[in-house]
Order: C-alpha cells, then sequence, then structure tokens
C-alpha cells in the first residue's frame, strides 16, 4: 500500500497548550484512522486526487478543537451535568476551525470541512444545523467516517464494537448521513483495501499502547512514525 499521509508534519500542531498527553495521543490516533478512511473513500466516490488529500487532512484534523476545551476532553470534571458536557462538547468543531485559521492550517475547504463535521444530513447536528448538499462534501464525507471510527474504538465508558455491529447502529441511523457517501463506505468496508488498512491500524494501535507505557512525554513523535505506516 502506498505511503500517501506523513503524520509526522501534523503531530507538531497537536502539542496545544495545556492539553493532556493522554488526549493528544488518542486525537491523533482517531486522526489517522479518520484520515485514512475518508482518503480511501473519498477515492473511491470518484474525486481527484488534490480533493482526496483535501479530506484526508481535514481528517486528521477533524477533532484538534478538542484539545482546547477546557479540563480535557474526556469527562474529568466529575461535577459537570451530562447535558453541560454535551454543550461543551460541541464546541469542538468552532474550536477546531478557529485554531486552523489562527495557526494559518489548511485551506477554507479543510477548515470548512472541521467546521462542519458533526452536521447530520437531516438538519439536526451542529454547529450550524445545516443540512443536506448545504454541508460541505468534505464535512460529509467525515461524519461516516468519523461514526465508523467512533464505534469500532474502545471509549473510556465501553469497549469497541466489532464491524458488523458498528454498521447496524449506522444503519438505524442512516438519516444522518448521506446515503451516496454512506453506500459508498459498506462497500469500502468490505472490500480487500479496506482488510489491508485494519491489519495496518491493528499494529499500530498496539504498537502505540506499549509506547505509551514506557513513556507518555515522547508520544505525539511516536505516533507520527508510527500512524505514517497506517497510510
Ligand atoms: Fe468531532
Ligand atoms: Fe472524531
Amino acid at each position: 500500500m502506498a505511503e500517501i499521509f506523513k503524520i509526522d508534519e501534523y503531530a507538531p500542531l497537536f502539542n496545544i497548550e495545556g492539553a493532556f498527553e493522554e488526549d493528544i495521543q488518542d486525537a491523533m490516533v482517531h486522526g489517522c484512522y479518520v484520515a485514512n478512511l475518508a482518503y480511501r473513500l473519498a477515492k473511491k466516490l470518484g474525486y481527484d486526487e488534490e480533493f482526496c488529500l483535501k479530506v484526508m487532512q481535514a481528517g486528521m484534523l477533524h477533532d484538534i478543537g478538542k484539545l482546547r476545551l477546557e479540563d480535557g476532553m474526556y469527562s474529568r470534571k466529575e461535577d459537570l451535568l451530562k447535558a453541560d458536557e454535551m454543550k461543551y462538547v460541541r464546541m469542538h468543531p468552532t474550536l477546531g476551525y478557529e485554531l486552523l485559521c489562527e495557526k494559518k492550517i489548511g485551506d477554507n475547504e479543510i477548515r470548512q470541512s472541521v467546521f462542519h463535521h458533526h452536521e447530520n444530513f437531516d438538519g439536526s447536528g451542529y454547529p450550524d444545523n445545516i443540512s443536506g448538499e448545504d454541508i460541505p462534501v468534505g464535512a460529509r464525507i467525515l461524519r461516516v467516517c468519523d461514526v465508523y471510527s467512533a464505534l469500532v474504538s474502545d471509549r473510556h465508558y465501553r469497549e469497541a464494537y466489532d464491524k458488523d455491529t458498528a454498521i447496524t447502529f449506522m444503519i438505524e441511523e442512516v438519516k444522518n448521513f448521506d446515503m451516496r457517501i454512506f453506500l459508498a463506505l459498506m462497500e469500502l468496508l468490505h472490500s480487500d483495501e479496506f482488510y489491508e488498512m485494519e491489519q495496518l491500524g491493528e499494529m499500530m494501535k498496539n504498537q502505540v499502547e506499549i509506547q505509551k507505557e514506557k513513556s507518555a512525554n515522547s508520544q505525539p513523535a511516536v505516533a507520527g512514525r508510527l500512524a505514517t505506516r497506517l497510510a
């Protein structure tokens, strides 16, 4: 598989002042997974290389705003009510967009994909509640890849779902997705190309876990080197 994504270039961007090392690590691993899946999905949908690369960059950076959430993004604030927490977490696409503008990262297409990656096709998402083709196509691609990635990943409150269970959950929520893009993802998930990507992804996750135990401080650079191999 061609090496298409040099995550090392992005690693320094994740060193957000005040962010927890563990969160930086998780954001990079998740970003890398979404980036790789989104790139392949955009290719499958027939977009040109330039656009596919932009979608990939947006995938890598889509949750970077979470690192700007005070007190970390993983519910460290014990007295925070669930509703408040939701409101708080919902700020991350805007924070991410602002961060990219501030640091002059990516062009407008990339920033808009990051800003709208939680919009739902039926208009029930955030931050702008836009719907259908008003949602930039990059954001619609990220939406399906992001949800799939989240479902097949371990979370603090549950273990990762397997592929079939993740797909079942996504079918239940299909109103959130652009059907053309969702169907292309389904096809991709059942292809040999995806199987190969999964193997490399597993290897990366295992090595990141080992490295986590060794040293918290060297994580971004290590994740960068390992993640490059996923592409
Ligand atoms: Fe997000
Ligand atoms: Fe995400």
